[in-house]
């Protein structure tokens, strides 16, 4: 059956069947030869498309941005609009649907996104909200598929952190999608939506995937790849203390990479990371509670498992296959 995600928002991936999302990995696998080989793209040329940006961000912004002008579209980078403040977002939508062929939005709430997806008229894109960070998810199986030497419904993925933050919700959807075994490694304060698991494991039982929610690190064990998080997203940040008591022990160090006892465990950490003093946060940490990193050492970072730059890179690859496939003249 012939896959088209013409005209289609991309809000969580919920709403992606398991084919659609391995024809949008296809797809960043076939961009990034194009790219790595020279050949210039008309995939979104002619094009118009528009970043909202209620909170900060380096890798999605870019990512959009180079993506769109490989293929040939326009950007609008927009972080003053008068949207919330002085305008309905529906009111916000209905205008930015008439100039634009796409809207991307990073923000807060996840109704924010889909309210631009119900009245724009045009395929939206979610670039983060507190709930969700799809297009992320699509760069971390297209790395795991690059860095593991096994199909992605043979992978067991543990995700040590804040695992109901927007990172540990996407990637057990994605995991549920793609038949993988996903491990949520968190105190239980931590653990995700009860509803939302249940929902997955419902799922899982179709795709193959396990869902288990541990507070146990011995259950790393046997994991090909070792994922985590900042244990306080954007938007939380008078929560340092109290996240700092909870995940102390869900450190990725190198012991923990070691209970997996698979040498070729890969690490993997959607960025911005606390590993280092080499931030303004980092060192205000270090003051405050003496830690010399957060959710993961320096040395596994920077340590033969780490893949966190290809990581970082296919966030722009599998963007550009979001737009290319909603949006692109193919
Ligand atoms: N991983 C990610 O979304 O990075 P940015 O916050 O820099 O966009
Ligand atoms: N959970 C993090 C992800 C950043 C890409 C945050 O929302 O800040």
């Amino acid at each position: 059956m012939a896959i088209n995600l013409r005209g289609r928002n991309f809000i969580t991936l919920k709403d992606f069947s398991p084919l659609e999302i391995r024809y949008l990995l296809d797809l960043s696998i076939d961009l990034k030869r194009k790219k790595r080989a020279g050949i210039r793209g008309e995939l979104l040329e002619r094009k118009n498309i528009v970043l909202l940006f209620e909170k900060t961000s380096t890798r999605t912004r870019c990512a959009f941005e180079v993506a769109a002008h490989d293929e040939g579209a326009n950007v609008t980078f927009l972080t003053n609009s008068q949207m919330g403040k002085k305008e309905s977002i529906e009111d916000t939508a209905k205008v930015l649907g008439r100039y634009y062929d796409g809207i991307e939005f990073r923000g807060f709430k996840q109704e924010t996104v889909e309210s631009l997806g119900k009245h724009a008229g045009v395929p939206v894109w979610n670039g983060l909200t507190d709930l969700y960070h799809p297009t992320q998810i699509l760069a971390d199986f297209m790395t795991i598929m690059e860095h593991v030497d096994k199909p992605l419904n043979k992978v067991k993925l543990v995700y040590a952190g804040d695992a109901r933050n927007n990172m540990g919700n996407s990637l057990m959807i994605g995991a549920a999608k793609l038949g993988m075994d996903f491990v949520a490694l968190a105190p239980k304060e931590l653990f995700p939506d009860e509803k939302l698991v249940e929902e997955m494991k419902a799922l899982g039982k179709e795709t193959g995937s396990s869902i288990l929610l541990t507070e146990n690190i011995d259950d790393v064990k046997g994991a090909d790849v070792i994922y985590t998080d900042v244990w306080v997203s954007m938007g939380e940040e008078d929560k340092f203390g109290e996240r700092i008591e909870l995940l102390k022990d869900y450190q990725v160090n190198m012991d923990m990479i070691k209970k997996s006892e698979n040498p070729d465990v890969i690490f993997m950490h959607c960025l911005p990371s606390f590993h280092d003093l080499n931030t303004i946060v980092g060192r205000q940490i270090h003051e405050e509670y003496g830690l010399e990193a957060m959710e993961a050492t320096d040395e596994v970072f920077r340590s033969k498992h780490s893949v966190v730059f290809d990581e970082a890179e296919n966030r722009m690859h599998t963007i550009k296959a979001v737009m290319v496939a909603t949006i692109g003249n193919l």
